[in-house]
């Protein structure tokens, strides 16, 4: 099993929307044996909480029930998970330091990394901008790059682990 894990801040607006969608796509592709997801966040703040409300009704408009619940990231979701893809710059220097203070190396990009480092149509910075403190238009504008930035990425791991059994 391939494990995905999304990492924002507050893991109530970008992250859980991320895990929606890429759980959506994993259906879509029958591939619910082979690759899982899950989010969190590197702060703690809304630990048991469902996401942001325009979150959940922007993901609900576009076909996507989220129903995560809110949590911090951990150190051992540093070797539970094959991939954490997060956000935006900050997650990453967060991430990337708790996980040389933990294991006294570096990661991989294979094991670390923006998840606009996929995203077909990026331009200049590779961020998910945080919409926390915007409006419903930058909570749609969030998801759209989220969605097109999930299918590229889930594209690539079925190529890279080799998900799909080729028929003859
Ligand atoms: P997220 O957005 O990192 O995409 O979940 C935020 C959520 C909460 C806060 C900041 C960003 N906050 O300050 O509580």
């Amino acid at each position: 099993m391939v494990k995905v894990l999304f990492v924002c801040l507050g893991n109530i607006c970008r992250s859980p929307v991320a895990e929606g969608v890429f759980n959506d796509l994993i259906q879509k592709h029958n591939l619910e044996d082979k690759i899982s997801c899950d989010s969190a966040g590197t702060k703690g703040w809304h630990a048991g909480q469902l996401p942001d409300h325009r979150a959940i009704k922007n993901a609900l408009d576009n076909g996507i029930a989220l129903t995560h619940k809110g949590r911090e990231i951990h150190a051992t979701d540093l070797d539970a998970f094959d991939h954490i893809v997060v956000m935006d710059e900050s997650n990453f220097k967060d991430v990337y330091e708790m996980y040389y203070k933990t294991k006294n190396t570096t990661p991989s990009t294979e094991k670390l990394f923006l998840l606009r480092d996929y995203d077909p149509k990026v331009t200049g910075v590779k961020e998910v901008p945080d919409p926390y403190y915007g409006s419903e238009l930058d909570f749609e504008e969030v998801y759209h790059i989220i969605q097109r930035s999930c299918k590229a990425l889930l594209d690539s791991l079925i190529e890279k682990h080799r998900l799909v059994e080729e028929t003859i």
